[in-house]
This record gives structure tokens, C-alpha cells and sequence, in this order.
């Protein structure tokens, strides 16, 4: 060991004396070096601590076969949030580790004090790294640590985790993310340093709960851990898992995304009601339409972005613009088929049978007897009822001007008859159509409705199972 021999020379004689006791000592490999103080003081202690100082390059035992055990805990202090694109989880951690140094040992009493807080460059400490770690620690640094009387030092740090983490957002925004953060010393073997818990992982979600103060978007649920497990040899590199789960609070999307939707679906929904055949339906449906997409355009921000999953919610806003656009489709349908049935062909018969008797009964729309004038025949018949109005009537002679008049007026009765008759032929297949379109539109609002609500209790049932803790 020639970096040993270069230490030495450089010492003072007292020091070099320790050093080659401690050299020296080595076999008998649980005794420390008993430091004495010349007083209980600090400058004191500090001055008896000195030599230790310059072993600050090697692992703190005495034995190179002696283990060195980290135990470690952490607090999680705050969730900075998630990055879908990159998908990294952010938290804020102060973390604890504590280890024994086997060269420093002294009396409390003698030395006026249990524990000194030094500067960490003067000691050993372990290079226990976090393995998702995917950017710089931006938290303040620590530049001391505590050694105790008996050995133990102590390294308390906070950290800014930025670590990666297999986002899954499909069930956005009722997602529960389950991130990994492992604890592990970057090149000494598990014969080396192993690492195990200070505190059990419950009472280190208790502790995190407890603390936790930037309640941001997102809701700790639990830590668990476990440990890797190697070889008897130790050839491997130990590691502490954790797995951290978080979950999202879904309020904020739920009041500016799922329910404007909702409302405009149902407002889709209800316009079924306006009636068909003026122009007022599809106008209306296009006014919904062209509102719905500003809505999306201006919540787009509140969407994450990723590569590899399309979330549900992005499904289910597709699916509102769709049904939207389908039953503006309908509508535009519907309405030809009731306006423009004057100029038709007449009803085919399987049309007939199948539509007006089978899909009327199942609509509850049976055929009717007596058909009533719809608005867009209503010109036609205003403009028929004028033309049998006639011409003014004459006055004449008493009695044979009575006869005539009698006359007059039944031909005028028979002719409006006949005008009658003849628009009843000729509208017979105009108002077998205009039923066919009614029983059509009441059809298609049902499927609607049932399309809607499978659709939509799907989608919240998704979304329940994954929310559930
Ligand atoms: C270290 O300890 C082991 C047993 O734990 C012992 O066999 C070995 O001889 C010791 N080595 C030295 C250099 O003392
Ligand atoms: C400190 O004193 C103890 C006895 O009280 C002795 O065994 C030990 O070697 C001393 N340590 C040093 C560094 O002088
Ligand atoms: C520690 O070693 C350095 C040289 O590496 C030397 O200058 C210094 O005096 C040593 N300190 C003690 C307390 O032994
Ligand atoms: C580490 O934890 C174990 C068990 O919890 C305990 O026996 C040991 O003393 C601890 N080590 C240190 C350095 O605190
Ligand atoms: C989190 O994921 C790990 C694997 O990545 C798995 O072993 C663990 O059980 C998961 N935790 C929960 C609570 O599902
Ligand atoms: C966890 O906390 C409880 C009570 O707060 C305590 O009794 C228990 O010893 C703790 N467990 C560990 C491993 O620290």
C-alpha cells in the first residue's frame, strides 16, 4: 500500500505514533482509537480529532473486510410535479444517512461533548447516488455532517430529485403514477457498503404525509421498498428501491374540462328537441360545434403531451366533437328529407313496411290517419286556399240570383273538394316521407342517447378502476 507510506512521512511524531498504532491495530478489528482530549472543550476535541482528518480518503474500518453499513431514510418534503414529455418525476427529498467511522472513538464526558458537526470534506462519505437521477441537484448544499462520539456520523441533505419515471397517462387526468427511486452506491460492491432502511417505509410515508407542504397537483399515496437481493459473495452493487406513488388531484381538469363537455354534450343532446325541419336545428348544432372547438383550442394547455399513449381523455373529446358532428349530419339529413319530400318519388314499399310499421311501433311513432299540414307545406296550402276563395260574387235579381247563388256556392264547394282531394294524391307520398323522417330522427336520437351514455359510462368506469388507491 503505497499511498499509506506517503501519508506518513509528512506527520508529526505524536500523529505518525496513532497512525502506525492504528496500523498496527488493524487484526484486532473492532478496536477503534480511543481519542483523548486535554480538556472538555470543542478546540479541544478538534485538536485530538486531527489525525483522523488525514484518513478521510479511505473507507472508515479497520478490517478491508469489515462492511460498511449505510442506513438511510428520507423525508419527501414536496412533489414539484411531473414532466409527461420527459417523463420525469420531481420531488423534494431530505435525506438522512447515517454510518459508523471505526477509526474515532472518545468519552463524552472527558471530550464536553457527544457529537461535533465538521466539514464534510474532512471525512469519508459514502457515494450513494440515486439511480434515476436524471438532472443536477439545484438543492442548497450541506457543507457539514455530524460525527458522534461513538463513531456514527451522520449526513443530512436536501435534494432535488429529478429522476426518471415510466409515466403511464393514459387514465389522465385520474392517473396514479408509480416512480422508482433507487438508493445506491455508485461503484463500492455489496461486500463493500450495503444500505438499509433507518426508518420502515411506512413510517417514512407517515413522516413525508406529515411534512409535506407544496400540495401541488399532486397527492402522496404510499413508498414502499425493497431490496435487491445478490449473491452470498457481495459481487454486486446493493440497492434500496423505492417505489413511490402518486396521484394526481383531478379537480381542476374535472371543472375546466370533463364538465363544459358534458354541458355541451347535453345541450347537443336536448337540441334533438327543436324541431327538424326549420333550419333552426342545424344552425344551432353548428353554433355548439364551433364553440366546442374554441373550448378545446383554449384548454389544450391543461393537456399533457407525450409520445407513445393517446390518454382517454383525449378519446373522450374526440368522441364529443364526433357525436357533435354526427348528429349535425343527421340533422342536415333529416331536414332534407322533410323539406325537399314534395319533389320524392313515392315511398318504396319495403321503405313502408319496414320504417313507417316496424321502426314507427318501435319509436312509438305508429303512422297517422290524418296527417296535419307541416311547415314547409304550409305556403302550398295557403296559396291553394286563396285560389279557391274565387271571385267576388255578384249581386243580383231576388229570387233567381238565390238558385244561382246556391249554385255558385256548392260549385264553389265542390271545386275546393276537388282541390282538396287532388292535394291530398298529391301529397300522400310527400307526408308518408315526412313520417319517415320523423320516425328516422326519433330513432337516431335514441341510438344517440344510448351511444352516449355507453360510451360515457365506459370511459368513467376506466377511469374509476384507476383511481382507486
Ligand atoms: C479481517 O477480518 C477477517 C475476519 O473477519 C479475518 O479473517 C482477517 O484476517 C482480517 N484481516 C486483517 C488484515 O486483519
Ligand atoms: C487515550 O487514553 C487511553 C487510556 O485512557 C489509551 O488507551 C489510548 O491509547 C489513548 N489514546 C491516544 C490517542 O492517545
Ligand atoms: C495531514 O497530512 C498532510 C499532508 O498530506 C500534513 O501536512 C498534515 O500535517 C497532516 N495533518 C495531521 C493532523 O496529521
Ligand atoms: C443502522 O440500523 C441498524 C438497524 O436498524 C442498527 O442496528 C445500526 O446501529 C444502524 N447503524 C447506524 C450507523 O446508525
Ligand atoms: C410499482 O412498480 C414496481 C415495478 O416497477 C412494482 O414492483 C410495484 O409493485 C409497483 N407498486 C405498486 C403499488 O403497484
Ligand atoms: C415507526 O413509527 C412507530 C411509531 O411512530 C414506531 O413505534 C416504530 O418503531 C417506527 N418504526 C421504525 C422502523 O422506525
Amino acid at each position: 500500500m503505497t499511498p499509506k507510506g506517503a501519508t506518513l512521512k509528512g506527520l508529526p511524531p505524536s500523529v505518525m505514533a496513532t497512525v502506525v498504532m492504528l496500523l498496527i491495530l488493524i487484526p484486532a478489528a473492532d478496536s477503534a482509537i480511543q481519542i483523548n482530549c486535554s480538556e472538555p472543550s470543542q478546540p479541544a476535541l478538534l485538536e485530538a480529532l486531527a489525525p483522523i482528518f488525514n484518513l478521510s480518503a479511505i473507507r472508515p474500518v479497520m478490517n478491508l473486510t469489515t462492511r460498511t453499513n449505510v442506513n438511510i431514510s428520507f423525508i419527501m418534503y414536496g412533489i414539484l410535479g411531473v414532466d409527461e414529455k420527459g417523463q420525469l418525476l420531481l420531488t423534494y427529498l431530505w435525506q438522512n444517512f447515517w454510518w459508523m467511522n471505526e477509526f474515532v472513538r472518545w468519552d463524552p464526558t472527558q471530550c464536553g461533548s457527544d457529537k461535533i458537526s465538521l466539514p464534510r470534506k474532512k471525512f469519508w462519505v459514502p457515494d450513494i447516488v440515486i439511480n434515476e437521477f436524471m438532472d443536477e441537484n439545484t438543492a442548497p448544499f450541506v457543507p457539514y455532517v455530524y460525527l458522534h462520539s461513538d463513531g456514527r456520523v451522520h449526513d443530512a441533505s436536501p435534494i432535488r430529485v429529478v429522476s426518471s419515471c415510466n409515466l403511464d397517462i393514459y387514465t389522465f387526468p385520474f392517473d396514479i403514477q408509480n416512480c422508482t427511486m433507487t438508493f445506491n452506491s455508485y461503484i463500492h460492491l455489496a461486500k463493500d457498503i450495503m444500505i438499509f432502511l433507518d426508518r420502515d417505509a411506512e413510517n417514512i410515508t407517515k413522516l413525508s404525509k406529515n411534512w409535506m407542504t407544496t400540495m401541488g397537483e399532486w397527492e402522496l399515496l404510499d413508498i414502499t421498498s425493497h431490496h435487491s437481493k445478490g449473491d452470498i459473495e457481495g459481487n454486486y452493487i446493493d440497492e434500496l428501491v423505492f417505489h413511490v406513488r402518486v396521484r394526481r388531484r383531478a379537480t381542476l381538469y374535472v371543472v375546466n374540462l370533463l364538465i363544459p363537455s358534458c354541458f355541451l354534450i347535453t345541450v347537443d343532446l336536448f337540441s334533438f328537441l327543436l324541431p327538424p325541419q326549420t333550419v333552426d336545428r342545424s344552425s344551432f348544432k353548428m353554433t355548439l360545434i364551433l364553440g366546442y372547438t374554441v373550448f378545446l383550442l383554449i384548454m389544450n394547455d391543461l393537456l399533457p403531451i407525450t409520445g407513445n399513449t393517446i390518454p382517454l381523455i383525449n378519446v373522450f373529446f374526440s368522441l364529443c366533437l364526433a357525436l357533435m358532428v354526427t348528429s349535425l349530419l343527421e340533422t342536415v339529413l333529416i331536414t332534407n328529407l322533410l323539406c325537399g319530400s314534395a319533389d320524392f318519388s313515392p315511398v318504396p314499399r319495403w321503405v313502408r313496411v319496414f320504417v313507417l310499421e316496424i321502426l314507427g311501433r318501435l319509436v312509438c311513432l305508429p303512422q297517422k290517419t290524418k296527417e296535419k299540414s307541416t311547415f314547409c307545406m304550409k305556403p302550398n296550402t295557403e296559396a291553394t286556399q286563396q285560389k279557391a276563395d274565387g271571385p267576388p260574387e255578384e249581386k243580383g235579381p231576388a229570387l233567381e240570383d238565390k238558385a244561382l247563388q246556391e249554385l255558385r256556392s256548392l260549385g264553389r264547394d265542390l271545386q275546393a273538394i276537388r282541390l282538396q282531394v287532388q292535394q291530398q294524391e298529391g301529397s300522400q307520398s310527400s307526408q308518408e316521407w315526412i313520417q319517415v323522417g320523423f320516425i328516422i330522427d326519433r330513432l337516431l336520437f335514441g341510438l344517440y342517447i344510448l351511444f352516449v351514455s355507453v360510451s360515457f359510462v365506459t370511459i368513467i368506469i376506466i377511469w374509476g378502476n384507476s383511481y382507486s388507491p
